[in-house]
């Protein structure tokens, strides 16, 4: 079954400066805008797949396209939005792409929100 894509802008290109990452909200979904060095700009889950802590106000590496949770320091890579540490766990993607100067974000109009959870082995 084929689900439509809204695009929906999301912030303007300016806002998001190489080797930066920012939180916006689209439609109801929290999002997070990676620009990494030398890659498309991508769009991920907003929140944490452990907990509901925002991935923005983690430590992002530009040049390792890693990111690290605030809550309790889970690691992503940002290139692809897997788990370095867990691993196994995975952020949703959006698609994304830029128009012009602005930065738009395909939402999936399946009435479900967009967010990958993830427990460890030991329950967390
Ligand atoms: S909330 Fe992100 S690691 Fe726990």
């Amino acid at each position: 079954m084929t689900v439509d894509i809204r695009w929906v802008k999301a912030a303007d290109a300016d806002d998001l400066w190489e080797g930066d990452i920012l939180d916006v909200e689209v439609e109801g979904e929290q999002v997070l805008l990676v620009h990494a060095f030398d890659n498309p700009v991508k769009a991920f889950q907003g929140m944490c797949p452990h907990q509901e802590i925002l991935l923005a106000d983690g430590k992002f590496d530009p040049d390792t396209n890693r990111l690290l949770c605030p809550g309790h320091s889970w690691e992503f890579d940002l290139a692809d939005g897997s788990g370095v540490n867990p691993m196994g766990c995975q952020l949703y993607e959006f698609a994304v792409k830029v128009e012009g100067d602005e930065i738009v974000v395909g939402i999936p109009q399946d009435g479900v929100r967009h967010h990958n959870r993830f427990e460890t082995a030991e329950g967390d």
